[in-house]
């Protein structure tokens, strides 16, 4: 008799929720020095991040704000809230905020510096990041695409973690 064999069914993925967010000044982008920032929106690049994200079958929640607390309690919420992980870009934050790499640390979900400009190749003082040592990785210098790019890199790294 011959042997059945059972078609493997295809493996769905439940799709990924992350956790976009821009700190101080972001919300000025398309206005802010432009020939730094460039002169998209921080709107349009959020519909670009859903559109990206779609594509990966991942659902992307876009926020920012001017105060490093509500920043701070977004993260510390994340986890409970069902985020996998965060995309970070924390604008000026990035180099003096403590309670921001308390909150990582805290967080307990992997995340992803992200800046549009490449803070290394500017002022002496944007060298320093104090939250780079509580992410998984970094990405800067893209414009717009650094936000897509963070993404395809925290979803790399999801895949990569055992179930
Ligand atoms: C930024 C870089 C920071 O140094 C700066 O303070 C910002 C924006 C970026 O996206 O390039 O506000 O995070």
């Amino acid at each position: 008799m011959a042997a059945r064999v059972k078609s493997a069914k295809p493996v769905k993925r439940a799709t990924a929720r992350v956790l976009v967010l821009s700190g101080p000044n972001l919300h000025r982008l398309g206005k802010r020095q432009p020939e730094i920032y460039g002169t998209q929106t921080l709107d349009d690049i959020h519909e670009l991040l859903v559109a990206h994200a779609a594509k990966a079958n991942c659902e992307v929640s876009c926020r920012q704000s001017n105060y490093e607390g509500e920043l701070v309690e977004w993260i510390g919420d994340a986890k409970a809230s069902g985020f996998a992980g965060l995309l970070l870009n924390p604008g000026a934050l990035t180099h003096t905020s403590y309670a921001l790499y308390d909150a990582l640390l805290g967080a307990e979900l992997p995340c992803v510096e992200l800046h549009l400009s490449n803070p290394d190749a500017r002022e002496a003082f944007r060298r320093k990041s104090t939250v780079a040592p509580a992410c998984v990785g970094r990405v800067a210098g893209f414009g717009s695409s650094s936000y897509l790019l963070a993404l395809d890199g925290l979803l790399g790294h999801l895949a990569r973690q055992p179930r």
